[in-house]
């Protein structure tokens, strides 16, 4: 059918999400955090982010059918995220959504919450996306690389990371440095009066002995090692700590593993469109590299507005409004939530 109403649940992480979405246009799309009860613990503790999903899911519902100014009968179908994620944060969601598609009488649709990231992009103003397309999903949870042929049914994971996300890592970089927690902001603040060359650090798998098993797959602890081994031994030596140097040396090096990989997806595959995805895709210099070497390479490069590459419930309606217009069978009401959930 045409342009159904779709009211997308999104609790994964730390953010708790609902979106409303008409066909590909947005609705609205309303998030609560719980990032600011995680910042003395330095990263999203699941507990803790499970509790505050609980508490935040009843208002932000409310609001999200406010600013869309429709009722609750006027919603055609429920989308849920039901993985990859947090367990206990997964679930609460997953709850809530099915019994509203039960009240409400409407078909529910369990959406990969990797796959709601390439979603999010139907709902950008500009023109629609094209397939086949090269994604890079980038955030404090996942880093992945996907060849998307078909959204809602071929969706294909070329790499993802072996050990930290990238946001990750610029979060427990970011304590070294004595920043506070969410390091991404601060790293790329402090970095602008920095030296990107200063500092050689590791770029994670990207040794030819590598690239032969992970050329897709990506590391980040080895380089997060690396720094922390670099600032304590300036300050057992007593010297003053570059923070600017440091932070805008790390961040070159992210970006350029993150960017690299990606175009070489794209070069390889004969895929010339990148789409980019996820709260690190805020990063000043992950955009710049981005945009430089795409243009190099004759890449189109795609990055929707930030408020949907971050974590969110508009892109799991999106997604799930996709699905219905693609003819798509709804999902039984005896789905789980999957921690690991393949795309
Ligand atoms: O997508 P997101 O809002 O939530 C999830 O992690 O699921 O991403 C948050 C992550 C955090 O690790 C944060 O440090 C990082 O994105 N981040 C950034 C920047 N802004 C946010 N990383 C690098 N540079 C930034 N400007
Ligand atoms: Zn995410």
């Amino acid at each position: 059918r045409s342009d159904p109403v779709v009211l997308g649940i999104e609790t994964s992480c730390d953010e708790t999400g609902v979106g409303i979405v008409r066909g590909s246009t947005l609705l609205a799309n309303v998030i609560a955090s719980s990032m600011e009860e995680h910042a003395r613990y330095g990263g999203v503790v699941p507990e803790v982010a499970a509790r505050a999903h609980l508490e935040a899911l009843g208002p932000t519902l409310r609001s999200a059918v406010d600013e869309a100014g429709i009722t609750l009968d006027e919603v055609d179908a429920i989308a849920v995220t039901n993985g990859p994620g947090l367990a206990g944060a997964l679930m609460v969601g997953v709850g809530a959504a099915k019994a509203l598609a039960l009240s409400l009488d409407v078909p529910i649709y369990a959406v990969n919450h990797l796959v709601g990231h390439v979603g999010a992009d139907v709902l950008a103003d500009d023109e629609p996306f094209e397939y086949p397309t090269i994604a890079l999903l980038v955030s404090g949870g996942h880093t992945s690389l996907l060849l998307v042929h078909d959204l809602t049914s071929d969706v294909e994971l070329l790499g993802e990371t072996i050990d930290d996300a990238a946001g990750e890592a610029f979060d427990k970089v970011a304590r070294v440095l004595g920043l506070a927690y969410p390091g991404g902001p601060r790293i790329d603040a402090a970095a602008v009066d920095g030296d990107p060359r200063a500092i050689r650090f590791p770029r994670g798998l990207t040794k030819p002995k590598d690239l032969v098993r992970h050329r897709y797959d990506f590391s980040f602890s080895g380089l997060k090692t690396a720094v922390a081994r670099w600032v304590e031994q300036r300050q057992d030596a007593g010297e003053p700590l570059p923070v600017g140097d440091v932070a805008a040396s790390f961040r070159e090096a992210v970006a350029d593993v993150l960017v690299g990989k990606a175009i070489a997806a794209c070069v390889d595959l004969g895929v010339p469109r990148l789409l980019l995805g996820g709260g690190v895709v805020a990063n000043a210099r992950v955009r710049a590299l981005a945009a430089e070497r795409a243009d190099a390479a004759g890449i189109a490069l795609r990055i929707p507005p930030l408020s949907l590459c971050t974590d969110n419930g508009a892109m799991i309606a999106a997604l799930g409004a996709q699905r219905i217009m693609a003819g798509h069978e709804p999902s039984d009401l005896g789905f789980g939530a999957d921690s690991t959930l393949p795309v």
